[in-house]
């Protein structure tokens, strides 16, 4: 019998993998483990990985380093992988790396229990990859319904069918499926009931929401009937592709008071050459005109977006295109990558031929001009008071609290915990690169 009952998780990449998290958490709990916050004291480590871009996924692979030493100490030490890289990998890892015990695919996390009672019990290493068929997925969307917290993840689709043509997601995640929207609704009912305030609707493309079940509403319906909910101050989404943003969902900006006045709006090339090769089925203009329609339905909405540089054949011209595009909109942040090829995608296949000095020149000039926008951006809210949906303690300790703006911007300011969970009138003061400071003020502005 397995005595050191204890785990240790990492999580890598996005919003996907954090509730995945949630539930391996969930799952391992029901066996009897309990979480700890270092390594070194667990005798179960899992990683949960990403592999959208190469980084990402040698980040996982230093991190699997650093736990070897580990087991050559402790050869009961059990060590996991599941995520992206699991299901992009299977097998394979266990042969690369003779110290792993278990890997777990993105549709196995509910075998999990199992795979660590089996190497438990010595009966060998083990992996499971297998992509599930529709329905099996859609009855094993978690329902997740405690609220520990003010704000949470609620998940309403999962998988891809896009095929953007640099993307690993499809491959590793599998088809687009969407959750019945009745059992999300009885979520986010049950997440209210227990004190949540905040609800992010997530999926990698949340806007083509129920096209693909029978009967089932579109995304812009669902929005209006979380709205409906008592007790949900704030509503976010991400992500949406902007070829499936349509009309009604723009409109809920102007109608809906709880959806927050942000959206993350990828566009990865202002070329309409790059955006054809990259298979994103929208052109330059057809972007611009939903954000000209966004911000004439909402002026006071921030756009945010992911930007690939260096995409296989991007010209000087196609590069600037991309740069008046970023400020035309005028985003409040934008996260920019440079190109990696990823196995098994099309555009794996073509001539990457542009060199590394040229990509990253591009880069950090992108960045130049962005930093700028941004600065102006987050710095014009200084001496405006905003509403403030605070989340708990600061970091810094002391009578901090923290919470964040419509824009989702973190803001510190000193203040009773018995604000945790309502939306107070903020006053800020500074603005840091990534935060702001800010006074508790008596009212608000809008
Ligand atoms: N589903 C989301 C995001 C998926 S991945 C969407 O469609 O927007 C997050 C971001 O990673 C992408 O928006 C893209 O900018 C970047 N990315 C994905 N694959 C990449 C690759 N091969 N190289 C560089 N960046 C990549
Ligand atoms: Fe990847 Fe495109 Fe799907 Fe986003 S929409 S996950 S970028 S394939
Ligand atoms: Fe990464 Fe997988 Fe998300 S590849 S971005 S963790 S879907």
């Amino acid at each position: 019998m397995f005595m050191d009952k204890k785990f240790y998780l990492e999580t890598f990449g996005c919003q996907m993998n954090v509730v995945d998290s949630e539930r391996i958490v969930d799952l391992l709990r029901q066996i009897g483990y309990s979480q700890v916050n270092s390594a070194e004291e667990a005798g179960l480590i899992l990683l949960n990985t990403c592999s959208v871009r190469d980084k990402a996924e040698r980040k996982v692979y230093g991190h699997l380093g650093r736990f070897k030493p580990l087991k050559d100490e402790n050869p009961q030490l059990i060590l996991g992988v599941g995520g992206c890289v699991a299901q992009q990998e299977g097998e394979r890892l266990l042969e690369k790396l003779p110290y792993l015990d278990l890997v777990f695919g993105t549709h196995n996390i509910h075998k999990l229990p199992d795979m660590v009672r089996s190497v438990e019990e010595n009966r060998g290493r083990c992996h499971e990859t297998e992509f599930l068929d529709r329905e099996t997925r859609i009855q094993l969307f978690p329902q997740r319904t405690e609220g520990d917290s003010i704000t949470r993840f609620v998940t309403v689709m999962q998988g891809c069918d896009n095929f953007c043509s640099y993307c690993i997601v499809p491959h590793v995640r599998g088809r687009e499926v969407s959750r019945p929207s009745a059992e999300i609704l009885d979520e986010v009912r049950a997440l209210a009931a227990a004190g949540v305030k905040e609800v992010t609707l997530i999926g990698q493309n949340v806007n083509s929401y129920g096209c693909k079940e029978q009967g089932e509403i579109g995304f812009a319906e669902l929005l209006r009937q979380v709205h409906e909910v008592e007790g949900i101050e704030r509503i976010r989404f991400t992500t949406s592709h902007p070829k499936d943003l349509s009309d009604e969902l723009i409109d809920c900006f102007g109608e809906l008071v709880k959806l927050c006045k942000h959206i993350h709006l990828p566009v990865q090339s202002g070329s309409d050459r790059i955006l054809q090769l990259m298979n994103r089925g929208y052109s330059r203009e057809q972007y611009l005109g939903k954000v000209r329609r966004l911000k004439a339905v909402c002026p006071e909405i921030r756009l945010t977006s992911d930007i690939i540089v260096g995409f296989p054949g991007e010209t000087a011209a196609d590069f600037e295109d991309t740069l008046s595009l970023m400020a035309e909109v005028g985003y409040a942040d934008v996260f920019s990558f440079l190109y990696s090829p990823r196995p098994g995608t099309a555009a794996a296949q073509l001539a990457d031929d542009l060199g590394a000095k040229e990509k990253q020149a591009r880069f950090d000039r992108m960045l130049k001009q962005q930093e700028a926008v941004s600065r102006a951006t987050w710095e014009g809210d200084v001496g405006r008071t905003l509403p403030v949906l605070v989340e708990g303690q600061s970091r810094q300790g002391g009578d901090q609290l923290f919470g964040r703006t419509t824009w989702n911007r973190i803001v510190n300011f000193d203040g009773p915990t018995e604000l945790v969970g309502k939306v107070v009138p903020v006053k800020v003061t500074t603005n840091f690169k990534n935060s702001q400071l800010g006074e508790l003020a008596t009212g608000t502005e809008n």
